[in-house]
């Protein structure tokens, strides 16, 4: 594992302290070793153009994505990691993989997922085994992306503590910690464990079970299970799927008994993503918050503006009729969207635009409105959650302030954060749109349907959770 977080080419990444071009070579000597002018002068070109063209970019070359390899090695010590403890933990305990996670999506489908699959584990009493965020389940530790490289994996506890991944639940809950998959692995061996097609609990997968029914049929299923050991088949459809979480009919009839379980209600952020916050607090607030519990941030308003891909997305939206995410669409919203019922496609696209892909007016002019609600009274300072380049994000900087008087106006790319915490940023914006006196997001989007999640779960007024 220490040997993945060196380079991709197996090179170890070299800081400038020792750096080999620092320590080992003295440009003063070298002309000494020539007898005349010209193969000094050559040698010198030659050193040069050698350093120039190819130590410099070997040793300097991109840097790589970072692999959290100190939080992976965590979870392989976590204390429940041993066969002796007593049951419900130990060899005797029941474990349960859900090795059928989706995986190259982005971490806001990823996250609705692997929750509500905790949740089953809970209600039934099982010990959940968590694994790494997964964009490409094949090859190497990195995957290009854009121009660019990623992690492949990212262990789940660089994005959140608490007892999702395997910290205890709380005081008087007996129900066995989580723990990690390579100790599944040993604690589980194949020949002790029994594959669970997700079929065999909704037979015409994808249903349409509302989810609560789909969660008590899992619950009756494990209940019948003739193995300690199970893995949800890892080459089957999920348990949980698009067909669950896209519609509010589907999926909130969970959210009662969801809600105050401790999936959510001892949810927290990993310490990489609470300092982030913590450094990055004075850009949109002047309140001394702390960083937990996550308290609402008086005057915040967080605004969630998808750019970049999600302008063709959302034309797609339009051509497949989509409507708001389940948890975009809690009945109590104001800002509900309706499907057009129109054969005019310019008509339609705009309707979806204006929800999905704002303007720069739209967007202004739905933050005044905003403003004079009863839940916008004292809003003075913007974070805006965004992917969006950053001459497009000063644009709507300056119209924001044109149209109106504010405090602190800052963004996502205002953000200072270290190399691990860059490419989990998305969770950086989501604990400071979570905390917002007001959230306006994209109702299409997971990311936003999270958010939104954690903040009913905090039972803030509803109206305080709007829509483009
Ligand atoms: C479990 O018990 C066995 C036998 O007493 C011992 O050898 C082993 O080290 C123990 N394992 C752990 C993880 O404590
Ligand atoms: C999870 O990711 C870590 C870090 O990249 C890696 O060392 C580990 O093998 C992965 N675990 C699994 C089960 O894929
Ligand atoms: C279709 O909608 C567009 C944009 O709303 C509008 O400008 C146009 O007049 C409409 N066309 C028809 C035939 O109604």
């Amino acid at each position: 594992m220490l040997e993945k977080s060196r380079g991709a080419r197996g090179l170890p990444l070299y800081s400038s302290k020792d750096h080999p071009h620092n320590s080992h070579w003295s440009f003063t000597r070298l002309p000494r070793r020539f007898t005349n002018l010209k193969n000094a002068i050559a040698g010198f070109v030659g050193l040069f153009l050698f350093i120039y063209y190819i130590f410099i970019p070997w040793a300097t070359g991109p840097r790589l994505p970072p692999l959290y390899s100190e939080y992976h090695i965590r979870d392989l010590q976590l204390p429940q990691n041993n066969p002796n403890l007593s049951y419900p933990e130990g060899k005797d305990g029941r474990y349960i993989w859900i090795g059928n996670q989706c995986d190259g999506v982005g971490w806001g489908n990823y996250m609705q997922e692997f929750m509500l699959d905790a949740f089953v584990a809970y209600e039934a009493g099982w010990t959940n085994v968590f694994f790494n965020y997964t964009w490409n389940k094949q090859g190497g530790p990195y995957t290009k992306y854009g121009k660019g490289l990623i992690p492949s994996r990212i262990p789940l506890s660089a994005l959140v503590q608490g007892p999702l991944v395997g910290d205890p639940w709380a005081e008087g809950d007996d129900t066995p910690r989580a723990v990690v998959k390579e100790y599944f692995d040993q604690i589980c061996p194949k020949s002790e464990t029994i594959k669970i097609n997700p079929r065999e609990v909704d037979e015409n997968q994808p249903g349409n079970f509302p989810a609560s029914v789909l969660v008590d049929k899992w619950i009756q299923k494990l209940a019948t299970v003739q193995s300690r050991c199970v893995e949800v088949d890892k080459d089957e459809l999920q348990m949980f799927s698009f067909w669950t979480f896209g519609k509010a009919d589907v999926l909130l009839d969970v959210w009662p008994r969801y809600s105050r379980s401790p999936i959510i209600t001892q949810f927290r952020w990993s310490n990489l993503i609470e300092s982030a916050f913590t450094t990055n607090r004075h850009l949109f607030t002047e309140a001394h918050t702390p960083v937990y519990p996550y308290e609402t941030i008086p005057g915040l308003l967080a605004l969630h503006i998808r750019r970049g891909d999600y302008e063709d997305h959302c034309q797609k939206l339009a051509t497949y009729g989509s409507v708001f995410n389940g948890f975009n669409s809690f009945p109590q919203f104001e800002d509900k969207f309706k499907v057009p019922v129109t054969d005019n496609e310019s008509f339609k696209k705009n309707v979806y635009l204006k929800a999905c892909f704002p303007s720069i007016r739209q967007i202004v002019e739905k933050v005044n409105q905003v403003r004079r609600t009863d839940e916008g009274k004292g809003l003075k300072d913007i974070f805006i959650m965004t992917n969006g380049r950053t001459d497009w994000v000063d644009e709507l900087k300056t119209e924001l302030r044109a149209a109106g008087k504010w405090g602190l106006i800052a963004s996502s790319r205002d953000l200072t954060l270290n190399w691990e915490q860059k490419y989990i940023a998305q969770s950086v914006d989501m604990l400071i749109g979570q905390r917002a006196q007001v959230l306006v997001g994209n109702g299409f989007s997971s990311l936003t349907s999270n958010v939104v999640m954690f903040r009913m779960a905090r039972d803030v007024p509803p109206n305080s959770n709007r829509f483009w």
